[in-house]
């Protein structure tokens, strides 16, 4: 009998001719033009859980379907809750891309598609390290719960009900989720931090139509400029955030943690270089990875108004527009943030114009208890397989649901990722190192013995 990693190292080749199947799907979450894709995604994820021996079925919401898989053959071992998602963020822009984001291809080592590391890819080193067991040892050191949701690049907003209603089926020890990255490509990272979201769309509407610039500007306040005074009015000189109350439930990073993420091997200089930048900004008194993941921030996410065509047009708008994005750290509540970024806003519109503020989708920020004996166990994995031990990381990113599964169903998340900051995700030319996507595979299979063996 074939041992559990000389059989993912002997299978990887069909592993990804599988995965490429999966990436090939558009399964965009945010376009409805692509709902039957994303269904047909779960359809072959159900399919793939069935065909590797699990009991596998959908489960329907408002939105895209859950994909649900168990394994509970080891009813002496402790139960791990695999959450991954199978939607992906729209490709665009299009003509960026190197090779088409659905026709996966393979150059420099690496799997370019949309979705092979966020988050298609990662997902799948639990499925093949669950078939190197099954397939070997014909049983896991651990029983496994799958929950592969088709939302969560729109905010999850469908599987929050879903956690509720299938409480007992979901009961677990520990979530497990390969969503995150390492901090470079021969450091294994566990992340015990994860900001929170609070995402708003805005709209200034001043005069009732289009003017022109020529006969009213300079007596007609223009809602392009109200909007461009109040967005530069929302940081002060220093990068803080001016929003009152803002910062009022942040934790403050006490000394050791602040030494424990002086002491990873961040570059400013290279991190300036990737980014094409001569300078960075942010909050005073903060390192930049400190900004980037430990404290809070407020972003503009697009902005518009007036003529956008080419050419000259000379137009005094009648409506000006953006999207905000507040990355929240514990303690503060997306909810709570948006009313006191709505209010402020409101403080800060002139009476030339209305100001609407719809709050578009939320989550909330989450930190993993270091001492958490899970945590242990993934340091083990990865040093049995990386040959190191991980640095322990917060990410600035979000994943709505781990909140969720802290706050609905009591169970602590293990993020154990392994892309790099460098796969482009979201952006044109996403990709995965077929060395993370090997080593990952190994990382799990080790997690789960590592686990079972408890400390
Ligand atoms: N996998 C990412 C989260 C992430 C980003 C982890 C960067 C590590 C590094 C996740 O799929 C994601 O993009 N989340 C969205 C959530 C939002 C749409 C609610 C995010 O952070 O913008
Ligand atoms: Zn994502």
């Amino acid at each position: 009998m074939a041992d559990v990693h000389s059989y993912i190292d002997t299978h990887r080749e069909r592993f990804l001719g599988e995965l490429i199947e999966l990436l090939r799907i558009p399964s965009i979450s945010a376009d409805p033009a692509h709902k039957a894709d994303v269904e047909r995604a779960a359809q072959w994820l159900l399919a793939h859980l069935r065909a590797l021996g699990l009991e596998a079925e959908l489960w329907p919401t408002e939105g895209h379907p859950v994909v649900y898989g168990q394994w509970l053959g080891a009813p002496e071992g402790p139960t791990v809750l695999c959450y991954g998602h199978y939607d992906v963020q729209p490709p665009d822009p299009l003509d960026l891309w190197q090779s088409p984001p659905f026709e996966p291809t393979i150059r420099d080592g690496r799997l370019y598609a949309r979705g092979a590391s966020d988050d298609k890819g990662q997902l799948f080193t639990h499925l093949k390290a669950l078939e190197a067991y099954l397939r070997t040892e014909g049983r896991l050191p651990v029983n496994v719960k799958f929950l592969i949701e088709g939302e969560e690049e729109v905010g999850s907003r469908n599987l929050l009900p879903v956690l509720e209603k299938q409480r007992d089926r979901l009961r677990a020890d520990v979530v497990l989720i390969s969503d995150t990255a390492m901090f470079g490509p021969e450091e294994p990272s566990i992340t015990y931090a994860l900001r929170g979201l609070c995402y708003l769309e805005i709209e200034l509407e001043g005069p009732n139509r289009d003017l022109h610039s020529g006969v009213y500007g300079g007596a007609v306040d223009n809602p392009a400029l109200i909007l461009a005074r109040m967005l530069a009015a929302l940081h002060d000189a220093y990068g803080r955030v001016t929003v009152p109350g803002f910062y009022d439930r942040v934790r403050p990073l006490d000394e050791a943690e602040r030494r424990m993420l002086r002491q990873l091997p961040f570059d400013e200089e290279a991190y300036k270089r990737d980014l094409g930048l001569e300078a960075l900004w942010g909050e005073i008194g903060y390192t930049p990875l400190e900004r980037a993941t430990a404290r809070p921030a407020l972003d503009v996410n697009g902005l518009w108004g007036g003529y956008q065509g080419p050419g000259a047009k000379t137009v005094l708008p009648a409506r000006a527009g953006a999207k905000l994005s507040a990355r929240l750290v514990p303690d503060q509540r997306s909810e709570e943030i948006a009313a006191l970024i709505t209010a402020h806003l409101q403080r800060l519109c002139p009476p030339t114009a209305r100001l609407t503020v719809r709050r578009l989708h939320g989550g909330e920020p989450v930190l993993v208890p270091l001492d958490h004996p899970a945590l242990q166990a993934a340091a083990r994995a990865c040093e049995y397989v990386f040959g190191r031990k991980p640095y322990f990381v917060r990410e600035g990113g979000s994943i709505p649901v781990v909140a969720a599964f802290d706050e609905v169903l009591g169970l602590k998340s293990v993020l154990l990722g392994f892309g790099l900051n460098t796969d482009a995700i979201h952006s044109p030319n996403e990709h995965f190192r077929l060395e993370n996507f090997r080593r990952g595979i190994h990382t799990i299979a080790a997690f789960w013995r590592e686990v079972a063996r408890g400390n």
